[in-house]
């Protein structure tokens, strides 16, 4: 089998654990340990991190550090350092801590984003604008997130037509890019792939991020489905942390290493050390005290091989090397 002329290109990898991962724990993170992680990712190959998000604490206790930890990173000129905000106040917060990009996020979903965000999805797209103007005059650009934009808890399937009439609103106003987010793991393939193939055909080649979480094991299919359509962003968290405290049932986000591991094995460039970013996901475990989804820290990567069983190497021996072929009558 040919490979899809859109898997020729190279893949974004955007690391979202210290924002999408950190939000869900609910124990503290100390903010150097955030600080520390970020500087890690940094050296890791990631073309962008969502560091934290500027929102209230009561909402969201563990990122109550965000100007601190945007304050004591350092910065990898490669690398975009990016923050969710809900609003202007928290635009103006980002903005003034040094963000290179500020993430805003809206529910496709009336119910989720009254649950989120605690104002209609109008206001949210009112405050947009809001956003918009302010981060003109400061020359930040906006990525607009389409939260539940592949499904919601509370309403069940969204209308695509809805989502793309708020993309179409963002770009109109001037919006960067767009983040489609399947927020409890509602997506599935063939409804990314008509996403993704509607998406470039109305805006060709804007930024669209894909944001996936695997809540119901369906992650890394819909990363390949929207590879196989075109898309070359991807967020996805270390070690698969991840969830919207606002959602019920709300699990990790696809696993950074687990994605990285399936695109190197399919030879698809991405730029990440996947060695790296398992040994910073198995430290991971240590820093939010307990397992974390993974499959790559646990079962190793496929190239990490186990010797043969005792008893079998000496049959081995007799028959020749793995993969030689023997003649009909040996044995
Ligand atoms: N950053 C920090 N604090 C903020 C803020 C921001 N961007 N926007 C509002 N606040 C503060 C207010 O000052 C107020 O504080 P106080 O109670 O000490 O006076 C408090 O947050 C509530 O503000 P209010 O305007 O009454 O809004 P609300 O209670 O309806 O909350 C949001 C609205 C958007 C601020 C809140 O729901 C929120 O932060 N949501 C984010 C949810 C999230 O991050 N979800 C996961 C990611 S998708
Ligand atoms: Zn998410």
């Amino acid at each position: 089998m040919s490979r899809p002329m859109a898997m020729s290109g190279r893949i974004f990898i955007q690391e979202v654990v210290t924002r999408d991962g950190f939000q869900n724990e609910p124990e503290w993170i100390p903010t150097s340990d955030k600080i520390a992680l970020i500087n890690d990712l940094s050296h890791s190959g990631i073309s962008k991190i969502e560091v934290s998000s500027f929102v209230s604490p009561r909402a969201i206790p563990n990122l109550r550090d965000a100007r601190e930890v945007f304050e004591g990173i350092e910065r990898v000129p490669t690398v975009i350092y990016s923050a969710l905000v809900p609003n202007l106040r928290g635009a103006e917060a980002a903005i003034a801590a040094g963000a290179d990009e500020l993430n805003f996020v809206v529910s496709a979903s009336e119910t989720h984003n009254l649950a989120n965000m605690r104002v209609p999805t109008a206001r949210s797209l009112a405050e947009l604008r809001n956003v918009l103007a302010l981060s003109g005059t400061a020359r930040k650009p906006v990525n607009l997130t389409i939260a539940t934009a592949f499904g919601c808890p509370f309403e069940g399937d969204q209308s695509p037509d809805r989502v793309f009439s708020m993309t179409e609103s963002a770009m109109s106003w001037g919006a960067a890019g767009v983040t489609f987010a399947d927020t409890t793991g509602m997506a599935h393939p063939l409804q990314v792939a008509r996403s993704v193939e509607r998406f470039i055909a109305q805006f060709g080649r804007t930024p669209l991020t894909l944001h996936f979480h695997n809540t119901r094991g369906l992650g890394l299919a819909n990363v390949l489905a929207a590879l196989q359509s075109g898309a070359v962003q991807f967020d996805t968290a270390l070690g698969g942390l991840g969830g919207c405290p606002f959602a019920p049932g709300a699990t990790g986000n696809v696993c950074s290493e687990d994605v990285v591991h399936m695109l190197d094995i399919m030879a698809v460039e991405t730029g990440v050390d996947l060695a790296r970013m398992i040994s910073l996901s198995r430290k991971l475990t240590a820093l939010v005290g307990h397992d974390v989804p993974g499959q790559i820290i646990k079962a190793g990567r496929a190239c990490d091989l186990h010797p043969p069983p005792v008893d079998v190497r000496d049959s081995l021996m007799r028959i020749g090397p793995p993969g030689s072929v023997q003649p009909a009558n040996s044995n």
